[in-house]
């Protein structure tokens, strides 16, 4: 069975217990500042556990786009990945658990469905605590299952050692509980499936931790039972609706109907592992070569994901994650021997692989090509000498033991080292980096905000999305290239911003041209791509008055104002928050131009 065919059988058994299919949503989530990326599938339906009413009911299923970026430094072995697929069925407020787990016994064992050997399966149950009892009706049902296939399944006992026996494991809060995604939010006790691999290790009888270590279990599925909402102190409280979300591993799945022991060995992986050999010239046979190879394949498919979703390589956020994905895939290359820009031919086997299933991949396939060949380029220019002053660094860094911030800020800024990227390179020839030394060094030459800089190494959940701050930034932009293009005479009358798109009021008494329009789109795009920081000072209204900042000089600003410049392009008293630099802002379209009263005219424009 393919990962295409796999992902089909999931939607068509839920469909038939009569789920609405729901496409995945995109990586990037849309209404959640506080992650990333998403990284299940229950993420875009938080408002819907919690009680928010769903158009398409109350049964769903999908299948998900999710990264999880924790572990990007380990990928290589046979364990970890970026980019997966997590197929997901939703109960919101519907079935509970005795519909989820005869559900999932039903399309694991099931001869029409995936048809695993009941015998092979372990399951995990919360053991309870204080906050919620141990899960004895989820045991109960589990016993149900098994009995129906033949099998007498016991609980584990304290030791935790499993047996053909003992195959109901319970476990605390640690394993068996799940959520809330963020800081607080829907939650509450699950129960995982295990599938023993090696069952030619012969029988089990190890403590259930070791099994897993030992990759003789594998998890694969994990049902959630919602029934709880983490608050800000910490403590739970039942939701108004029991729910169900589940998620099962297509990658995992796939390993294990594969009979490999790794996702790379399987149809998952080896059309672009193909094509990576073409490429090199090299086999993925050979053991030096496949942890190159695994990295490269990972990181671009993950890559062309982003892209897709509308993320570009930048230096924080985001877009600094997809930027330490494209320049180690490109490191991990070169140790093939690939010396010519190949990101993207790997993004055609991606594109290929998945379009069907997100169509995006082919929509954005343009995109997705230019942007990974320029960031290619980008890094490839620089990538040999910043090789040569690496050695030469950890040479002359030996007698200190570790390489020290100034120097790898240097390698960042000067040939584009993502920090990661140096440190790898340092492990390898077992020596540190100073990182914290880095960081001072990154803020003094930055001049960026604190929050910006620590938030951008902490995996930038500080300030991620901060889209309103970007629009902000934009309006400075185009209220100074309207004075460029119409004249001085043009001031703010009125500015609104959503999550959208920014509105500017400004004083002018005639319909703007097209001519004038492109002009000022030009003005706006040419700063953003000179990538100027926005700095912000403070000083008195009247320091600001002479400086030529603009902005409305009236009674409301007190004794000191904070001044934002965008160097000699824009220069204005406004209170923030702005992004820390133009770079950020991707392109900027005027949507509308309009009256919007007597002298005053009204522009509408997005950032894409
Ligand atoms: N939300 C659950 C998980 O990610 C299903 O494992």
């Amino acid at each position: 069975m393919t990962a295409n065919e796999l992902r089909q059988k999931y939607l068509d058994f839920f469909k038939e217990k009569g789920h609405a299919i729901i496409p995945s949503a995109p990586l990037v989530p849309e209404n959640d500042p506080t992650v990333l990326f998403t990284t299940a599938g229950m993420h875009p339906l938080v408002p819907f556990l919690m009680g928010e009413k769903h158009p398409l009911g109350t049964r769903l299923a999908n299948a998900q786009k999710c990264v999880r970026t924790g572990d990007i430094d380990d990928v290589g072995d046979n364990r970890h990945n970026t980019f997966f697929e997590m197929l997901g069925n939703w109960s919101l407020g519907d079935y509970f658990k005795k519909e989820a787990i005869e559900w999932s016994f039903e399309f694991i064992t099931g001869e029409k469905w995936l048809g695993f050997d009941p015998r092979r399966l372990y399951v995990t149950v919360f053991e309870g605590d204080d906050d919620a009892p141990l899960d004895q009706e989820s045991i109960n049902i589990w016993k149900e299952q098994f009995k129906k296939a033949g099998i007498e399944a016991e609980v584990a006992g304290a030791d935790k050692k499993v047996s053909e026996n003992h195959r109901i494991i319970p476990l605390g809060k640690d394993d068996n509980w799940w959520g809330p995604a963020g800081e607080t939010g829907p939650c509450g006790p699950d129960t995982e499936m295990f599938y023993d691999v090696s069952p030619e290790k012969g029988q089990l009888g190890d403590t259930f931790e070791s099994l897993v270590n030992n990759f003789r279990l594998l998890e694969f599925w994990n049902d959630v039972f919602m029934e709880y909402n983490k608050k800000a102190d910490g403590t739970f409280e039942k939701l108004i609706q029991q729910n169900v979300d589940t998620g099962m591993g297509l990658e995992r799945v796939a390993v294990i109907m594969s009979g490999k022991d790794n996702i790379f060995d399987t149809e998952v992986f080896q059309p672009l592992i193909r094509k990576i050999e073409e490429i090199s010239g090299k086999s993925y046979h050979d053991e030096e070569n496949k942890s190159a190879m695994r990295i490269v394949a990972d990181h671009i498919k993950a890559a062309t994901f982003m892209i897709a979703d509308g993320v570009v390589p930048t230096n924080v956020e985001r877009g600094y994650i997809l930027r330490r994905l494209i320049r180690r895939a490109i490191r991990q290359g070169k140790i093939l021997g690939i010396e010519n820009n190949f990101a993207a031919k790997i993004a055609e086997v991606v594109i290929s692989e998945y379009k069907e299933t997100y169509p995006e991949l082919e929509r954005e396939s343009g995109k997705i090509a230019e942007e990974l060949n320029q960031e290619e380029v980008r890094f490839r220019e620089t990538l040999e000498k910043g090789l040569k002053k690496i050695k030469e660094i950890i040479a002359e860094s030996r007698s200190a033991e570790k390489i020290s911030g100034e120097k790898a800020f240097y390698l960042f800024s000067t040939f584009g080292f993502p920090l990661e990227l140096t440190k790898e390179i340092a492990n390898e020839h077992g020596i540190a980096v100073d990182e914290e030394n880095f960081h001072e060094e990154f803020k003094k030459h930055q001049e960026l905000s604190r929050t910006v800089s620590a938030g951008m190494f902490r995996g930038g959940l500080a300030d991620a999305g901060d889209k309103a701050a970007h629009l902000h930034t934009a309006t400075h932009l185009l209220l100074a290239a309207l004075r460029k293009v119409l004249g001085e005479h043009v001031q703010q009358k009125g500015s609104n911003i959503t999550g959208e798109r920014l509105r500017l009021d400004f004083s002018h008494d005639k319909k703007m041209t097209a001519e004038e329009i492109a002009e000022v789109e030009k003005l706006v795009n040419e700063a953003i791509e000179k990538n100027i920081p926005v700095k912000c000072a403070e000083m008195t209204l009247e320091d600001a008055q002479k400086s030529g900042a603009i902005g409305v000089f009236g009674d409301k600003y007190g004794e000191k104002v904070k001044v934002y410049s965008i160097y000699d392009f824009s220069s204005e008293i406004c209170g923030g928050p702005h992004a820390p630099a133009t770079g950020e802002l991707g392109k900027f379209k005027i949507t509308k131009e309009e009256a919007s009263s007597a002298g005053v005219r009204r522009i509408k424009a997005v950032l894409e």
